[in-house]
């Protein structure tokens, strides 16, 4: 019963990999230069090879601003790499669980966004995604979609990491404070995507199709950021640092974002038993991680 984990090199592969190891169940996890999803062939080569009973996708072009002008690779990652996926995978029956995100939503809701609602991307990056997410429904009807929100890890660059690096060297840093959403750790989301395909793997009946699933509490960036710095001065002495609340307009970037984009999570609590996680206790656990491995790396 092989999992293939596709993306293992980025911030919630490589949580997946790890944690796959404790789920007791071999994980093949091909680097990009083995198998590159925008090749079909290359897809088809990897399946060949390592015949898995099940796919789990966290493989993405993930650069928002970046998308604005790589439109044509954005789409080829996160569209047609997906599909590509998603046909393999229909080929042979074998069911793929993905991941998109709360890009897909414009923030005008005003509430935390369920799975059923109508999607309306600003930018290139949420318009890829939500194209990826159809064509996997099209081709597939054993798909699970998960859609998460500002996700972060102990590893690579993220919210968490360039704010600890900022932090060191800068005696004032503005921080978006007017847009809401869910900051979610990669290690939570990669153990909800396993239990996700243990279950798949070992049940019959599966309720296929979208969920939501991000830390629990909604915040602002300005507020993230802050309670980064606070728990991470219990590890560190930070230099003094203000940390300056501004509006979107003050920040400009080349993508819009939504401004309210927190996601409710209430369906896969009530199929699947999954409870998110307040996400500040996440956070201490993640921040706790990036100290460790500091302090093993200093050994
Ligand atoms: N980051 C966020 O805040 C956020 C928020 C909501 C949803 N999501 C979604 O969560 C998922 C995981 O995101 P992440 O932050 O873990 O991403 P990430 O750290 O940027 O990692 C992306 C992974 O995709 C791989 N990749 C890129 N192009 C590929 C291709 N053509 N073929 C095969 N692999 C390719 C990368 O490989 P290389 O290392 O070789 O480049 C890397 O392993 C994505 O679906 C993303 O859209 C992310």
């Amino acid at each position: 019963m092989t999992i293939l984990i596709v993306g293992a090199s980025g911030q919630l592969g490589r949580e997946l990999l790890r944690q796959s190891q404790r789920f007791q169940r071999p994980a093949q996890a091909p680097a990009r230069d083995q198998l590159d999803i925008t090749q079909i062939f290359q897809v088809e080569k990897a399946f060949a090879k390592f015949c898995p009973s099940i796919v789990i996708n966290a493989a993405a072009y993930t650069d928002v601003d970046g998308a604005e002008s790589e439109i044509e690779h954005a789409f080829d990652v996160n569209e047609t790499g997906a599909d590509n996926l998603a046909q393999s995978c229909a080929k042979r029956s074998i069911p793929l669980v993905h991941v998109s995100t709360d890009y897909v939503f414009d923030g005008n809701k005003g509430a935390p966004y369920v799975e059923t609602d109508s999607i309306a991307p600003l930018s290139v990056y949420g318009r890829s995604k939500a194209e990826g997410e159809a064509r996997i429904r099209t081709a597939l009807p054993e798909h699970i979609i998960v859609r998460t929100s500002w996700l972060y890890s102990a590893y690579g660059r993220n919210f968490v990491t360039t704010m600890l690096t900022l932090g060191r060297q800068k005696k004032e840093l503005s921080v978006v404070a007017d847009q809401y959403g869910s900051p979610t750790s990669a290690v939570d989301l990669a153990e909800v995507m396993l239990q996700l395909a243990l279950r798949i793997l070992n049940a019959s009946a599966i309720p296929w199709g979208t969920y939501h699933y991000s830390g629990h509490g909604i915040t602002t960036w300005w507020e993230f950021a802050s309670t980064i710095f606070k728990i991470a001065s219990r590890h560190e002495s930070l230099p003094a640092l203000h940390l300056k609340p501004i509006a979107t307009d003050e920040f400009p970037t080349p993508a819009r974002r939504p401004l309210h984009s927190a996601l409710d999570c209430g369906r896969i609590k009530r199929i699947f038993g999954i409870q998110p996680k307040p996400w500040q206790k996440s956070l201490r656990h993640v921040i706790q991680q990036i100290y460790a491995a500091n302090h093993r790396d200093d050994r």
